[in-house]
């Protein structure tokens, strides 16, 4: 069987039910499900086929423990670039400011994260379709994740921990496990409001 067969969701349920999963189970993942994920990773379209990406599937216990402390600095290095100070700044109440605060403070107990990363610096946009395709095979395998981002200030220790090349960038840094939420429906503004026909003024209907 392949990894294509193994992936029976289908492409509908997927798409419309991936979302933010930023709230993860500890429990492992099992080694061929991470295959399959990141054998579809790997699927995605890339310009010229050049494939101008690294990954790096971090499962080591004392690796993902550093990684997660350094994920919290660098998650509140960013809100400080916002000016955002501390906990008291985030509004209270169910918000994905306050759930990507807990993923910040949890991020360390993620079985598994993967860091994407395009060969040379500027390449960010050739690998943003195969982490689509990574999350969307997770979704199908029940696996949940979000598209999370480094900092600048925690940049050289993360390439230093993982051994990335200085010539790199890391673009994501995806935590991964079971669902402790529900994956229910994602919530996105109207086709109308968000596409034009023809003309950008022109709304869709
Ligand atoms: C480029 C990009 C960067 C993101 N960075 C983070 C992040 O650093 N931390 C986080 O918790 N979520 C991050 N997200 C996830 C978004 O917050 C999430 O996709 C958005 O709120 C929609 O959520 P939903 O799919 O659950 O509806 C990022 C998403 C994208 C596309």
């Amino acid at each position: 069987m392949t990894t294509a067969d193994r992936l029976k969701m289908s492409l509908g349920e997927a798409m419309f039910t991936q979302r933010a999963m930023r709230r993860l189970k500890p429990d492992p993942i099992p080694e061929e499900i991470i295959r399959d994920i990141m054998e579809s990773a790997i699927r995605a379209p890339n310009g010229g086929n050049t494939q101008q990406w690294h990954f790096i599937v971090v499962k080591d216990a004392d690796i993902r423990k550093q990684l997660g402390e350094l994920y919290h600095e660098a998650w509140w290095a960013k809100r400080k670039d916002q000016g955002i100070m501390g906990p008291e700044d985030i509004p209270p109440g169910k918000n994905s400011q306050r759930s990507a605060m807990r993923l910040a403070n949890e991020f360390g107990h993620a079985p598994v994260m993967v860091l994407i990363c395009a060969l040379a610096k500027g390449g960010a946009n050739g690998i943003i379709p195969a982490a689509q395709n990574l999350l969307l095979a997770a979704r199908a395998h029940n696996i949940g994740g979000t598209i999370a981002t480094l900092h600048a200030v925690v940049d050289e220790r993360v390439k230093r921990l993982l051994h990335i090349p200085d010539t790199a960038e890391i673009v994501y840094c995806m935590p991964l496990g079971y669902p402790r939420g529900e994956w229910g429906s994602v919530t996105r503004k109207p086709l109308e409001e968000v596409c034009g026909i023809d003309t950008w003024d022109n709304p869709y209907k």
